[in-house]
């Protein structure tokens, strides 16, 4: 790895799926913007595949509130950013629901089974019930974007999960899901009535059944069981996407803050990254304080003249304060550079509002990328 002009062009040379991790809050929908941004001022057709963008984000990227569809960033308000290039620069809100149906629609044998489960009261619960389906159904979505081929780069967001792995094991997850004796002994159910729950289970069932009007059991063994027939396909499916991720075009980016909790997190994250042979490509330390640029370097005497001995004292003080974080900050940026070994460390700073518009995401761009010419 090169030490020298530091950013992020050598990493993501070549590559077709970029996918930016880390804890909750660091940056990694911001970041994910930033570069399907600057990739496509380099002349890339890319798209970025959001979760959960802030209002004002999706608004700045044109997102409508419906999610799954693409859209294209108009090439004029690219340009009046800053950003303006021979690429296209696309944008998609994750919606975990859409997709999840999208892969029923696939993997159901017949349009039966498919309305089936669609219409299935317990379709809905389900999306959220199976731990991670919130990631996977992003890497489904990945995965399915890069089989049609219609772009140079997928930008892929990942959801703010508490440890920033579940994504990882995601497919796996749902793998075993569907594979698990929870769901054998539903589709065994269905096959077989009430008996396989005993007397106490079928009472109580019974009896929700008329509290809730719904009805429950026959509406559970029918999913599980039209559901569990599909198991070969999410399998295979797992499998596929599981591969994309260790893909030599797939490239994971590390965001995280500069603050000691994120840290660790990333560090946990970067050696898990190894542990399940996903490329790992560069670690972004996002929202670094930088020092306070003093307007000369008269004494002290100098400012309380100008403003006064009280609110001199209480500038003096905010700068020190900020001085000491920007000090902290790059001494834990240094740390940093020294564990990760095996990819680039980039920074991005603390920039003086939010990322919320097209302008914004140019300045953090710039800050990754490479200046041209
Ligand atoms: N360099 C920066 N300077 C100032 N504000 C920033 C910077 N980067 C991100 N932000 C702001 O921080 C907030 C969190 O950023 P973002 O939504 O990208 O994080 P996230 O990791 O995607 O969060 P979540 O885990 O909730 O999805 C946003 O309001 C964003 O505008
Ligand atoms: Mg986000």
């Amino acid at each position: 790895m090169t030490r020298g002009a530091r950013s992020i062009d050598g990493t993501v040379a070549g590559k077709r799926v970029i996918v930016c991790a880390g804890s909750g809050g660091v940056g990694k929908t911001t970041t994910a913007a930033a570069i399907a941004a600057g990739l496509a001022e380099r002349g890339q057709r890319t798209i970025v595949l959001t979760i959960d963008p802030a209002r004002r984000l999706a608004d700045a990227l044109d997102l409508p509130a419906a999610g799954n569809e693409e859209h294209r960033v108009d090439d004029e308000r690219l340009a009046a950013a800053g950003l303006a290039g021979a690429g296209e620069l696309w944008a998609m809100t994750l919606d975990a629901k859409l997709t999840f149906d999208a892969l029923i629609e696939r993997n159901a044998p017949d349009a039966e089974t498919r309305d089936r489960v669609l219409a299935n009261p317990i379709y809905r619960q389900l999306s959220n019930a199976v731990a991670g389906s919130q990631e996977y159904m992003a890497m489904e979505k990945l995965y399915e974007l890069h089989q049609a081929g219609a772009y140079d780069v997928l930008v892929l967001d990942t959801p703010p999960s508490r440890n920033a792995l579940d994504f990882l094991e995601a497919p796996g997850k749902l793998a075993r899901f569907v594979d698990s004796r929870s769901l054998q002994v539903f589709r065994a159910s269905g096959r077989a009535g009430l008996g396989l729950f005993g007397r106490g289970a079928g009472a109580m069932l019974s009896v929700l059944e008329r509290a809730t009007g719904v009805e429950l059991l026959r509406d559970l063994a029918e999913f599980f069981n039209a559901f569990g027939g599909m198991a070969e396909g999410f399998r295979d499916r797992a499998r596929h996407v599981e591969e994309l991720l260790r893909a030599e075009e797939t490239t994971f980016l590390l965001v995280t803050s500069p603050r000691a909790a994120a840290i660790a997190d990333a560090g946990y994250f970067h050696a898990k990254l190894a542990s399940s042979g996903m490329p790992f490509g560069a670690l972004i330390v996002n929202r670094v304080s930088k020092p306070v640029a003093e307007t000369g370097d008269g004494p002290d005497s100098e400012l309380a003249d100008l403003l006064g001995a009280p609110l001199a004292r209480k500038v003096r003080h905010d700068i020190d304060d900020r001085n000491r974080l920007a000090e902290r900050d790059a001494a834990n940026v240094e740390r940093m550079r020294s564990e990760i070994r095996d990819g680039e460390l980039l920074q991005v700073p603390e920039l003086s509002g939010d990322v919320h518009d097209l302008e914004g995401l140019a300045l953090v761009a710039g800050q990754l990328f490479a200046r041209r010419r």
